[in-house]
């Protein structure tokens, strides 16, 4: 049996496998967010995460009725970006910054300006700094809190913090690694000249790994409280989108995986570290080894939606708010939404964008949310096109993907076929794979997947809806450039 455990946002998501990728069990564990001033995001590394990580192992290993030897290895995954800073007694010294706290504005600019702006960002990271990313937190800890700052000796991701308590080992692995702008995405290690331009000491960082290597073995300790047997391996595993991928089966050229979440992504593999030279889209490594993968967030997909729920239709829930916009005419007679409640990363890393209602009339009908989320995910589509990126299916995950209505208003305003997966449990199902291949039942990523992963028919096209679609989406597209100077 392998386990995967997702150190996820809003909870630590445990699954158990069988070598064929049956699903046995899966525990979530939920916990807050702490936001002590606007912009702040965050979570504790050991009285939410770590907690919950020994609460997510002993409930998966009870629902299916094993015993911790049965496992052969453990794989891990988590939201990325966040900060874990360790003293040198490696004890966590403050609350973690996450990948949603939006603090470092500031800093952000300071880095970029510092790598050389946009042209240093591209040739040192392949990608722009963004408010989410480590490095803007490192360098926040150090303008804001000295004295802590100068006590850090260690920082690791959030998902690395667990693998430490886990195994006692300090190690990253490069897909999550990809989003801390320290790290070369091109050759799959840390960023030596980033180090030295922000002054951050290498020491800091962990040893890096490819996803499925070994990075140490379950201690005794933590054998002890999680009912996982002493010596059980634990790979690598990967950040939270890349092992999203690998356990939805996108590990090959042409395949997408397109998630419909609280945030939206969408994530297509690649074989090559193609950088768009606009860095419209994040290129991170994959967590299939030597391979990469081109990545698009919709900050404000699932949550735009909770957002016209508890603003405009209090008392009822997605169903109702689906079955309404189903009624109204596609296009929603050129009412057009903006998702940018939170700003925007992709295609437009700004976090100044907010949300806009274009075009309402007296007869404004009520589809334009979700109509406005799927234009959203078609930008990231579109800049796949640009960029020579290869689309051959899409494979949608996540809660959004269960509404028939929404899954099929995606393929018409995309114009590709969707399909769902059998099992769809995402980051933890990856990790869970990962681990499985690097304690060798299977040769490599790919042969996992092929061996595990099933899909089934979710959506086609429909070509005359999509018409529709087209009549209206360059003029969406047109409202983000017109607006941008009087968001900021
Ligand atoms: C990826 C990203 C999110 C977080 C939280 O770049 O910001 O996927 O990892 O889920």
């Amino acid at each position: 049996l392998y386990l995967g455990l997702d150190t996820g946002t809003s909870g630590t998501k445990a699954v158990l496998i069988d070598e064929s990728g049956r699903l046995l069990a899966s525990d979530l564990q939920e916990y807050g967010l702490s936001t002590p001033r606007p912009q702040w995001a965050e979570q504790h590394p050991d009285t939410d995460w770590w907690e919950a990580a020994v609460k997510a192992i002993q409930g998966v290993l009870a629902k299916a009725g094993k015993s911790g030897a049965e496992v052969a290895g453990v794989g891990l995954t988590g939201q990325m970006h966040g900060s874990v800073f360790l003293d040198k007694s490696l004890k966590v010294l403050r609350p973690a910054l996450l990948w949603c706290d939006s603090r470092t504005g500031a800093e952000c600019a300071e880095i970029t300006e510092a790598l050389g702006g946009a042209e240093g960002c591209f040739e040192i990271l392949g990608q722009p700094v963004f408010t989410s990313f480590t490095a803007p937190k490192i360098v926040w800890l150090r303008k804001n809190e000295p004295a802590v700052y100068e006590k850090v000796a260690q920082v690791l991701l959030p998902k690395d913090y667990i693998r430490f308590k886990l195994t006692g080992e300090l190690a990253a692995e490069v897909s999550d690694a990809s989003g801390t702008s320290l790290f070369d995405v091109r050759k799959r290690t840390w960023s030596k000249e980033a180090l030295a331009k922000l002054g951050i000491p290498s020491e800091w960082l962990p040893r890096v790994v490819e996803s499925p290597e070994q990075t140490g073995v379950i201690s005794a300790e933590a054998a002890a409280l999680t009912g996982l047997k002493a010596g059980t391996p634990v790979v690598g595993g990967g950040g939270d989108q890349a092992a999203g991928a690998v356990g939805c089966g996108v590990v090959s050229t042409g395949q997408v995986v397109s998630s419909l979440g609280t945030s939206g992504v969408v994530f297509a593999h690649s074989d090559t570290a193609a950088i768009d030279p606009q860095m419209r889209v994040q290129t991170f490594c994959h967590a299939v080894p030597g391979t990469w993968g081109q990545m698009g967030c919709v900050i404000s997909a699932g949550g735009s939606l909770r957002w016209y729920r508890d603003t405009f239709a209090a008392g009822t829930s997605y169903n109702d708010i689906t079955a309404g916009a189903a009624t109204a005419p596609a296009g929603c007679e050129g009412l057009l939404y903006l998702p940018y409640l939170a700003g925007e990363r992709n295609p437009y890393f700004d976090p100044d964008a907010r949300g806009v209602f274009f075009g309402a009339t007296l007869r404004s009908t009520k589809g334009a949310v979700l109509e406005g989320v799927s234009y959203a995910f078609k930008d990231l589509f579109t800049l796949f096109a640009e960029m020579g990126v290869p689309v051959s299916e899409i494979r949608a995950s996540g809660g959004g993907a269960k509404s028939p209505f929404w899954l099929q208003l995606m393929a018409d305003v995309i114009e590709k076929k969707h399909v769902l997966l059998t099992i769809d449990e995402g980051p933890a199902l990856g990790a869970a794979l990962l681990a499985a291949v690097g304690t060798g039942a299977y040769a490599s990523v790919p042969e996992a997947c092929a061996a595990t992963v099933s899909t089934r028919p979710g959506a086609e096209p429909d070509a005359t809806q999509s018409a529709v679609y087209n009549r209206y989406y360059p003029t969406y597209r047109a409202l983000y450039p017109a607006l941008q100077e009087s968001f900021a």
